[in-house]
């Protein structure tokens, strides 16, 4: 099974490299995952550079930077260029003086997931913030302190997986809509702190489960295993089983790659089009881990039909109001 990467991006990428010859994407998978060389994300980026950074975006839907040892107004600047920014966490706030930034620490992610994946290997597995009505188009986590070995994060390309659904399970998909709910991992030892942040921001959407990218026009299988409950119209036990057949398919190792931190390195993924896991290994390994988040505001998704998501509880995820640094 091989499917191709839509020609269209792929002549984007290739115009955008010619006009940076000193920009180099590696792939590093089939179909996802781009290493780029060659650019300083510290200053401000050449119209050209950004075209090239955005088309590899597009086509590998996850693209790492190595040795970028950005501030947090450099990496808020660098993110900038390519959309506006949320403030940092719709339900769990940024860091102090930084609007736009998202800590994401190993002590509160302990919080969050201890012991799911022995109980289903997708668990963890999501989009960002796909409860909200406008999910993120992109997401850039920069690592700072880094375990010297664990914590990789790895990341799916859902268009790939729509890609290789048969016909006629396709078709089924198209016509449905799911629920995404932003909710207390059940059966995690979630602390008392956590659940009544969730509880007191509720977000609950509904989006298309198959949804068309905006700016690539592809189809995409949209679950967010973390995130979406329920299939809308399905009896309790279909939904259940079909969403666990989906889960499984998305997350199938032919469509992920999987990364490896460094201090300095730089992932940018589009939202739109991937899920991603989290590390679980890091609360069985005695080091710390710090990075920090920045996160592109995104549209409200559009199903095949044409009909686009349903906000049922909460707010749209905001621009913040652009401090400057
Ligand atoms: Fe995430």
């Amino acid at each position: 099974m091989n499917m191709p990467l839509p020609p269209d991006i792929q002549r984007q990428l290739q115009t955008a490299l010619d006009a940076t010859q000193h920009i180099q994407v590696l792939p590093q998978s089939a179909h996802i995952g781009a290493l780029i060389h060659g650019v300083d994300l510290r200053a401000p980026l050449a119209a050209a550079e950004i075209a090239t950074i955005r088309a590899a975006l597009l086509q590998w839907k996850v693209v790492f930077f190595r040795d970028q040892h950005l501030s947090h107004a450099q990496q808020i600047a660098f993110a900038r260029q390519f959309g506006e920014l949320t403030v940092g966490h719709p339900v769990f706030g940024h860091v102090e003086g930084y609007p736009e930034l998202y800590s994401i620490a190993k002590h509160r992610k302990a919080n969050r997931h201890t012991g799911q994946a022995e109980q289903r290997p997708w668990t963890g597995w999501h989009a960002d913030v796909t409860a909200a009505h406008n999910p993120p188009a992109a997401s850039i986590l920069r690592g700072v302190t880094i375990p010297p070995y664990g914590g990789d994060t790895q990341w799916t390309n859902l268009a790939a997986a729509y890609a290789a659904l048969s016909e006629p399970m396709q078709r089924i998909v198209e016509g449905l809509r799911g629920e995404h709910l932003f909710a207390a991992p059940v059966g995690a030892q979630a602390s008392a702190e956590y659940q009544q942040l969730v509880q007191q921001r509720r977000l609950v959407s509904e989006h298309p489960l198959v949804t068309v990218h905006p700016e690539t026009g592809e189809k995409v299988l949209y679950v967010s295993p973390g995130f979406l409950k329920r299939i809308t119209g399905l009896h309790a036990r279909e939904s259940r089983v079909l969403l666990e057949f989906l889960w499984e398919h998305a997350v199938r190792s032919e469509f992920t790659v999987r990364f490896k931190w460094e201090p300095g390195s730089i992932a940018f993924w589009d939202n739109r089009s991937t899920a991603h896991l989290p590390p679980n290994d890091i609360f069985a390994l005695d080091f710390d881990r710090q990075l920090y988040r920045t996160t592109l505001v995104g549209q409200v998704p559009v199903g095949v039909d044409g009909r686009a998501s349903t906000a049922l509880e909460g707010d749209p995820v905001l621009a913040a109001h652009g401090a400057a640094y």
